[in-house]
């Protein structure tokens, strides 16, 4: 049951195209008008991964805030952390509109931005001035007319590196044409050694090494992750996120919206990207970091990927359907699980169903 406000903020914002609404919501969080999350802290919440420490596992995932503009303001919802980007070097204006549509009868988007975003400078300004401690990752990516893609998650390397908690290298939009074909092994092999040697060399000068996380697509094949998953470990990477959005339209209700090109998110996600996330958890072993997302919706969906194996989780589409009060109520109902499980962190909890989750037939 939604909440009567929540219906009318809901049904106001739903009066817009999707894009509006969005800059609605991005003008609202800028103007401090959505209020704060009191959240008491659990300290079975809070644990250190990839070197950092966050005060509970859930993120904002990337996309929502491309041009750092509200990372302090969606801390202050609730989250543990948040993910800025994907940015690319220049400016960029990406696809015609619209491409964002909303499947309100499957809780799911599609969208076809392709990396819309101020470029690099725009971004580190704002990222240069944030006062706060909260986490906030740098999601990086290629201009779509870039001749060197590697060369252009070098340079977000090197541009974030004074400004970023952690990295994601983000090789699996389906809207810039080409782009995931870094996920295939040779490409992986030349990204990976190409950034993590950036990486490596600023941590020797600043003395202070910044994670770099891999995001992965829901649509690969077993080869697929196999290869994903030798080059993960082949080189020092820091973890994988698990995943972007999916090409696949298989069991939507909204047949109309379903034919729009693009990456479908949300709560029919769910079930693939859990799956993709147990079978590379089995592949990458207990100890590589794994961040899940796709479809959460609520603290048990959230759970959910911890048992499939991840140790943080990310959301973005379904803030659209239940809005900014989500990831409170999120965060707060991992600690009544907790309590009903009688478990002492949620680490305990992790990779309890990656055996039923990599299974499964998606
Ligand atoms: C409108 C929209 C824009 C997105 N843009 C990006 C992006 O720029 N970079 C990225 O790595 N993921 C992007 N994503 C993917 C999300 O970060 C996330 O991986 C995906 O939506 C699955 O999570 P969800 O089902 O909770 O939305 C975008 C998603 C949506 C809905």
């Amino acid at each position: 049951m939604i909440d009567p406000f929540k219906r009318l903020a809901r049904k106001g914002l739903f009066l817009f195209d999707p894009e509006t609404a969005h800059g609605m919501s991005i003008a609202a969080l800028k103007s401090g008008l959505v209020p704060a999350c009191q959240i008491t802290p659990d300290p079975r919440l809070r644990q250190t991964v990839a070197g950092l420490t966050f005060e509970n596992p859930l993120g904002m995932a990337a996309g929502y805030d491309k041009n750092a503009e509200v990372p302090e303001a969606l801390l202050r919802l609730g989250f543990g952390f948040t993910e800025i980007g994907t940015v690319t070097p220049k400016p960029q204006s990406g696809n015609p509109r619209p491409r964002i549509f909303r499947l309100v009868e499957d809780e799911a988007v599609i969208n076809r931005l392709g990396f819309n975003n101020e470029g690099h400078e725009a971004a580190f300004e704002r990222l240069s001035v944030l006062t706060g401690k909260g986490i906030v990752g740098v999601n990086i990516g290629a201009n779509k007319d870039s001749e060197d893609r590697i060369a252009d998650y070098v340079a977000g390397i090197r541009r974030f590196y004074s400004v970023a908690r952690y990295f994601t290298a983000n090789i699996s939009s389906p809207n810039t044409p080409g782009l995931r074909d870094l996920q295939a092994r040779e490409s992986l092999a030349a990204l990976l050694s190409a950034v993590l040697a950036a990486r490596d060399e600023l941590a020797e000068r600043s003395g202070r090494k910044i994670p770099v996380f891999l995001k992965i697509a829901p649509d690969l094949t077993e080869e697929g992750m196999d290869d994903i998953a030798a080059e993960a470990l082949a080189h020092p990477l820091d973890g994988l996120i698990v995943s972007n959005t999916t090409l696949s339209r298989e069991g939507l209700k909204d047949q109309r919206q379903a034919k729009e090109t693009g990456g479908l998110s949300g709560v029919p996600l769910f079930e693939k990207s859990t799956a993709v996330l147990a079978r590379m958890r089995k592949r990458v072993g207990a100890a590589l970091p794994i961040i899940g997302v796709g479809g959460v919706s609520s603290a048990e969906t959230a759970l959910e990927k911890i048992r499939a194996g991840a140790d943080l989780v990310q959301l973005y589409s379904c803030m659209v359907y239940e809005g900014p009060g989500l990831p409170g109520n999120i965060v707060r109902g991992l600690s009544e699980l907790l309590d009903r499980e009688k478990a002492g962190s949620i680490r305990e909890l992790r990779d309890s169903r990656v055996d039923y989750w990599a299974a499964r037939k998606v």
